[in-house]
């Protein structure tokens, strides 16, 4: 059987790939994540669902997608939009079925692509039955399962941990009927599992054993760095707000205990959401080779657009990395203001030509590939506690002047409004455009897929001037691509470095108005926001 990845049909022609047989199958190409409400809705009820996905699995085809990595779809209230898991074992309704998912999975294989579930250990919904029989009696045999404690004092809490999410305040809710606070880092919809409870982590390690017996190819591990806790809860250490209480070396021994549990499986991926801004700690959850494979890089998220930051970024990884470790890029979430609404819509270009050039997995997340804006959401229509609507608005399909306010993502009214570029950007259009972001993203995802030097080949950065971010991809073959962005607002000239004289082919600029094959890399400039892949 042909490793997965290996191959992808565009329509009826086969494009030649790379051999593959030596690198996983995670490191191949892209991993792309659809948050299930807003990728494509079947049932005409405006939330997207499981059909939807599998409806789209074609289109994800087209665009060569490794993998895609599902945002929750498991029973919830939906007070955090299905990070509050009310039964880790079944679909919610909304989404669909279990009977949906198996098919989901089923025809993701049939095409070559992998499918990673989400996987929420830190906490669970308030209406998860764990809680409801935790919070019933402080002697009920649940009652450990999450963190109870009593206050400091009157209307005191046990320490002034506070949410993540800034309108909920503290950490802490006060449960009256058993006179304790308990422990919520999100919402208090959301009380966080004591994982200092071996009952809790056998319980966890069972529900990565369902989803793997269920077929599915790995995990996204929501907020990990969460699972082990200052055992004293201290009070948060100044100047350091987010990782106050989630540097404890217990957490190496729980990610390797999870990684044992997907190692009983045969070529399971664990990528986790490492939500640390020091890059030297999020290495640790990858560099002994025993823990996740693969590690979100919060820092490369937060940077600022600017060539001299992306380049310490990513020159850090490497410096501070093993030989096992390996890239994780993304710059966007269904948490995280969109690129082009951060940077800029040529921008957003060159960050896809980053994402797939650099040594690393890429990973997309749904409407990245078609250049998209964040949706502006009008006051009454705001759902989220935490500010996160505009980025998880609906795909547009089609163009509304078509087919309505719902651009093919749904026949009924959206749950969030769509993007009002929605017209111009949606799928369909930019399918038939040559220059548009989507056929942009589906040639870079080709070339990806058909350069060896791109997928496994060694990393060199090229100093080529203020404002300008190179580096080499060298396969072991001796082929080499050179990958060059202009960070600036204008032109900027390529600083040739000597070793790198001559001409050389344009494999793919992100500017439409580059059209010569042929480029003199002692005479190259680039334009404003462009980003390059040439051969040399
Ligand atoms: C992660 C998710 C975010 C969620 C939070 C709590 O950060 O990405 O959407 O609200 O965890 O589960």
């Amino acid at each position: 059987m042909l490793p997965a990845c290996r191959q992808v049909r565009l329509g009826a022609e086969e494009v030649g790939y790379a051999s593959t047989m030596s690198i996983p199958w995670w490191q191949q190409g892209a991993i792309y994540q659809i948050y299930p409400r807003s990728f494509a809705d079947t049932d005409g009820d405006g939330v997207g669902d499981l059909r939807g996905v599998t409806d789209r699995l074609d289109y994800l085809s087209e665009l060569r997608v490794c993998a895609i990595w599902l945002s929750p779809f498991y029973r919830s209230p939906m007070a955090d939009f299905g990070y509050d898991v009310a039964d880790y074992r079944d679909v919610d309704s909304i989404f669909g079925t279990l009977e949906d998912f198996d098919h989901l999975v089923d025809e993701a294989h049939a095409r070559n692509i992998k499918l990673l579930v989400d996987f929420v250990p830190n906490h669970t919904s308030d209406q998860h039955p764990w809680f409801v029989e935790s919070r019933s009696s402080r002697k009920n045999p649940k009652r450990d399962w999450y963190v109870w404690r009593d206050g400091r004092g009157a209307n005191l809490p046990p320490n002034d941990w506070p949410s993540a999410f800034a309108a909920v305040g503290r950490a802490w809710t006060f449960d009256k009927a058993t006179a304790q606070w308990y422990l919520h880092s999100f919402l208090p919809q959301q009380p966080d599992l004591d994982w200092d409870n071996p009952d809790v982590e056998a319980a966890m390690h069972d529900v990565l054993r369902f989803w793997c017996e269920r077929g599915v190819d790995g995990f996204r591990i929501d907020v990990v760095q969460k699972i082990a806790k200052d055992p004293l809860l201290r009070d948060p250490r100044p100047a350091e707000p987010i990782t106050w209480e989630d540097w404890q070396p217990t957490i190496h021994e729980r990610l390797r205990r999870l990684r044992t549990v997907v190692d009983e499986y045969p070529d399971r991926m664990l990528v986790g959401e490492v939500y640390l801004l020091d890059l030297q700690r999020v290495l640790a959850y990858v560099n002994t080779g025993d823990e996740l494979h693969l590690a979100h890089n919060f820092v490369f998220l937060h940077l600022p657009w600017d060539a001299s930051a992306f380049r310490a970024a990513i020159d850090s990884f490497e410096a501070l990395s093993s030989e096992s470790a390996w890239p994780a890029w993304f710059l966007a979430n269904h948490d995280h203001a969109r690129v082009a609404s951060r940077f800029g819509a040529e921008q957003a270009r060159a960050v896809l030509l980053m994402l797939y050039t650099l040594r690393g997995t890429p990973f997309v997340f749904q409407g990245e590939e078609l250049g998209l804006p964040d949706a502006e959401i009008p006051p009454d229509r705001v759902v989220d506690v935490d500010g996160r609507d505009p980025e998880r608005a609906p795909i547009p399909w089609r163009a509304p002047s078509e087919t309505g306010p719902g651009a093919g993502f749904t026949t009924g009214e959206p749950w969030l409004p769509l993007t009002s570029a929605a017209e111009e950007l949606n799928v369909s259009r930019q399918a038939d455009e040559h220059d548009s972001t989507l056929s942009l993203t589906r040639r870079l995802a080709t070339l990806r897929m058909a350069e060896r030097a791109l997928q496994s080949g060694e990393q060199r950065s090229v100093d080529a001037g203020d404002d300008l971010l190179a580096w080499l991809r060298i396969g072991e073959d001796g082929k080499e691509l050179l990958a060059v962005v202009n960070f600036a607002e204008d032109e900027r000239g390529f600083r040739c470095p000597p070793d790198l004289r001559g001409t050389a082919r344009l494999e793919l600029s992100t500017d439409p108005a580059r059209r010569s094959p042929e480029l003199s890399l002692d005479d190259l400039r680039l334009a404003a926001a462009e980003g390059l892949l040439l051969r040399l």
